[in-house]
């Protein structure tokens, strides 16, 4: 038997002025484009905006529905938009910002499992890691250099072959 451990290292900054210009940038506007979100059933609304290779900008914010199973997060909202948009195109960074209107919105959240998935995808069929930027309308600033190491052990096209 071996014992095996997984770790992984992320980057805590107290506010958004700590960061680099371009990260502060990017989190103001997923801050902005949260204002986007189709969020009347969970008053939680997450904004996503990711910078590609190529120089391009693309959001995504939660569409929800009645029928709620049905809804979409932010995250996978965005990596639909990019495919189509800028197909094959890497994604070097994206912020995740939320807004709950119904509580606070100063402590990060990070991509539920499904997105974690979906965000894995992405990399591997792009060929690039994915940096998140995660915070929510003030306050702490959570950077992860790679998105998949959110989802230790994960399944991939690989373990179809
Ligand atoms: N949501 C996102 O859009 N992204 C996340 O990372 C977490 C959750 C959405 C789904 C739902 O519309 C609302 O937030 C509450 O779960």
């Amino acid at each position: 038997m071996q014992k095996k451990e997984y770790r992984f290292d992320y980057e805590v900054y107290d506010q958004i002025d700590e960061l680099e210009p371009q990260d502060r940038e990017l989190l103001n506007e997923a801050r902005a484009v949260t204002a986007k979100a189709y969020a009347p059933y969970s008053r939680f609304l997450v904004g996503a905006v990711a910078k590609l290779k190529n120089g391009a900008t693309v959001s995504g914010t939660n569409q929800e529905n009645a029928s709620y199973p049905v809804g979409i997060c932010a995250e996978r909202a965005l990596l639909s938009s990019a495919s189509m948009l800028h197909t094959n195109v890497p994604i070097n960074s994206m912020a995740i910002a939320y807004h709950n209107l119904d509580g606070s919105s100063g402590t990060p959240v990070s991509p539920c499992g499904m997105c974690r998935q979906a965000l894995r995808e992405y990399e591997d069929r792009t060929d690039q890691k994915i940096r998140l930027i995660l915070s929510g309308m003030e306050g702490k600033v959570f950077v992860i250099p790679v998105s998949s190491q959110l989802l230790p052990l994960s399944f991939g096209g690989e373990n179809l072959k």
